[in-house]
């Protein structure tokens, strides 16, 4: 595992998540593990090839991509996050896990990157996120750089939340308005403007919306 650092550009968000996860890293992923919908759903469904490529930008505390290694012995795991306090408990989780050989971890923003600079390769089989664009403020352009950066025959996946148009009203009125406490808001253009992207990079693009709306999942593939 290596870490690299990116601060200055960054700096702002950078603060507002080191501030939101510097002491909640700690309990991160016991309290996330019943309202993050569909994170396992994602990982089964990467498929990623004997000794592929994954990156999830957004990695948080590591939780997914030790996931992805359990699933997928051969992989190479790559991971980035705005939050160097995030990104603690990541390596931690990596050791602890017995990943650390396959893994680098990076600090830098999702709208602001180079792989090659960061890791030294350009494109990934897999590349994903996870319930990190509804904490982007400029999420249209990091969903733009994640397909910058599939390889032949890549695709990025998300799961995040949807716009819980199933759900009864005072209850999602009451859920946007606790995520907002975080700093979390749903997209309601992320399916429709992660589309027209894919179509314009001839990519295959698909959509499910989960549990009453409550999470979207998205897929886009790069044929070639
Ligand atoms: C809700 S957490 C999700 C963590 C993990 N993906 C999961 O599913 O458990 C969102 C993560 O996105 C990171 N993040 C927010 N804005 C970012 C950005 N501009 N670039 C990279 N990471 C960012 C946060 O620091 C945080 O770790």
């Amino acid at each position: 595992m290596s870490m690299n650092s990116k601060a200055d550009a960054t700096r702002p968000q950078s603060e507002t998540m080191d501030g939101i996860y510097r002491f909640q890293r700690h309990i991160y992923d016991v309290t996330r593990r019943y309202y993050l919908l569909g994170r396992d759903d994602l990982l089964a469904g990467l498929a990623v090839p004997a000794g592929g490529s994954v990156l999830e930008i957004g990695c948080g505390t590591g939780r997914n991509l030790v996931g992805v290694a359990r699933r997928f012995p051969s992989a190479k795991l790559f991971g980035l996050d705005i939050s160097e306090e995030m990104l603690k408990s990541a390596g931690s989780a990596m050791v602890r896990h017995d990943c650390l050989n396959r893994t680098r971890l990076a600090c830098a923003d999702a709208t602001d990157f180079s792989a090659q600079d960061l890791f030294g390769q350009p494109t990934f089989d897999r590349v994903f996120f996870s319930y990190t664009l509804s904490m982007i403020p400029n999420w249209q352009l990091a969903v733009e750089n994640a397909l910058n950066c599939l390889g032949p025959g890549g695709q990025l996946h998300v799961v995040d939340f949807g716009q819980g148009d199933g759900l009864p009203k005072t209850f999602r009125r009451g859920l946007f308005a606790w995520l907002r406490i975080f700093h979390v808001s749903p997209r309601d253009q992320l399916a429709s403007h992660s589309r027209h992207l894919a179509a314009t990079k001839a990519m295959v693009f698909s959509h499910k919306s989960r549990f009453r709306d409550y999470t979207w999942q998205i897929k886009i593939t790069k044929v070639t």
